[in-house]
């Protein structure tokens, strides 16, 4: 191959670096602010709000074509980078000590791959704690709560008056953005319950009215007259999250390795942090979009951004750690 050549490709290589780069700094901005909700939001309503959003994000094309332009950017991006790596080190003459490389080159920069290396271990981690149990495994709970709820259970033989009985109930968060009860606990003979907004806003008793649904085989709900999925159970990935960073629940132990998965989000979060410091500016010198009148903007907002992010992402497990 021509001198040339292996210009042309390394450069060529250099930009597919940048431009997947730029996307996942996208990626990341997009994912913070989601995740964000974890912290920012609390009780059912936070619950609620975080399992729609991951629910939304499996099941909207755009997002889902998104995802896997993100798996693609992340394997090209790892795979072109070790390549670079390796080319280097074997372009590098062998006193490379003599070269005083700490003079001319970041650590950072210098690091860029040993730092990529890590954050990838990073994610493959993260993803078969939260990701596979989204998409994949079909052994995470629905979303569901218990709530009491107080009915006639019969009459009184002396009196004749209905007695009450009051029961927990667990109601299923459904795709239809209502609550609905589990008919494994409550019989849709007996009655069929709808709460919306916290609020109990009908108990039907007619059989008909009933059957409108029975539960599927993964506890979604089906409607019976056409045999389609009315309302779909939502994934309870919030309490998934939150038993993996989270040491105790309601005096509960839960994740006894939490402390340990928080130590290792933190330290990532490092790495991240030294591997967005060099890599922010250096994409957009990649793409050729360096101008000396812009160059002072990019290189403070790459820094800016290198700080910012990786330190909000940090701050999730340690504040969920700090209150469960
Ligand atoms: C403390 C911080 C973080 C939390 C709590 C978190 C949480 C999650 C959760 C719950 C999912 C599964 C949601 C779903 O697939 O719909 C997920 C997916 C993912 N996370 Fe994170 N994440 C964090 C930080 C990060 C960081 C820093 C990166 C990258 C360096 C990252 C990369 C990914 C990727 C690539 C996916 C798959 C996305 C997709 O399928 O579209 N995450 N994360």
């Amino acid at each position: 191959m021509s001198k040339s050549g292996i210009f042309t490709s390394s450069l060529a290589k250099k930009y597919w670096m940048a431009l997947t780069g730029l996307f996942l700094i996208t990626f990341l901005v997009g994912h913070l602010l989601g995740n964000m909700q974890l912290i920012t939001k609390t009780g059912e309503e936070g619950r609620r709000a975080f399992n729609e959003y991951a629910y939304f994000m499996g099941h909207n094309i755009f997002i889902k074509i998104l995802a896997y332009v993100t798996y693609a950017s992340i394997l090209a991006h790892a795979i072109i980078g070790l390549y670079l790596a390796v080319q280097n080190k074997k372009a590098r003459p062998q006193n490379y000590a003599y070269n005083k490389p700490n003079t001319n080159s970041g650590t950072a920069s210098r690091n860029m791959a040993v730092l990529g290396t890590i954050i990838l271990v990073f994610i493959c981690t993260h993803m078969a704690n939260f990701w596979y149990k989204q998409k994949v495994a079909e052994t995470v709970a629905l979303h569901t709560v218990e709530r009491p709820i107080t009915m006639p259970i019969g009459q009184d033989p002396m009196s004749g008056q209905p007695m009450m009985g009051t029961f927990d109930v667990t109601y299923y968060l459904t795709t239809n953005g209502t609550y609905e009860a589990d008919y494994g606990y409550f019989k849709p003979e007996k009655a069929y319950v709808t709460i919306k907004n916290g609020q109990l806003t009908n108990v039907t008793k007619t059989l008909a009215e009933a059957k409108r649904f029975k539960v599927g085989e993964h506890d979604d709900l089906i409607e019976t007259s056409t045999n389609l999925k009315a309302a779909q159970g939502y994934k309870d990935l919030h309490t998934v999250v939150m038993n993996f960073f989270g040491h105790s629940e309601q005096g509960l132990p839960t994740n006894e390795y939490a402390l340990w998965a928080v130590i290792g989000y933190v330290i990532s979060m490092l790495v991240l942090m030294f591997h967005l410091w060099h890599g922010f500016a250096s994409s957009f010198q990649s793409l050729g979009l360096n101008h000396q009148k812009y160059n002072g903007v990019i290189t403070f907002t790459g820094k800016a951004f290198a700080i910012v992010v990786p330190l909000l992402f940090a701050i999730i497990p340690v504040l969920i750690y700090l209150n469960r």
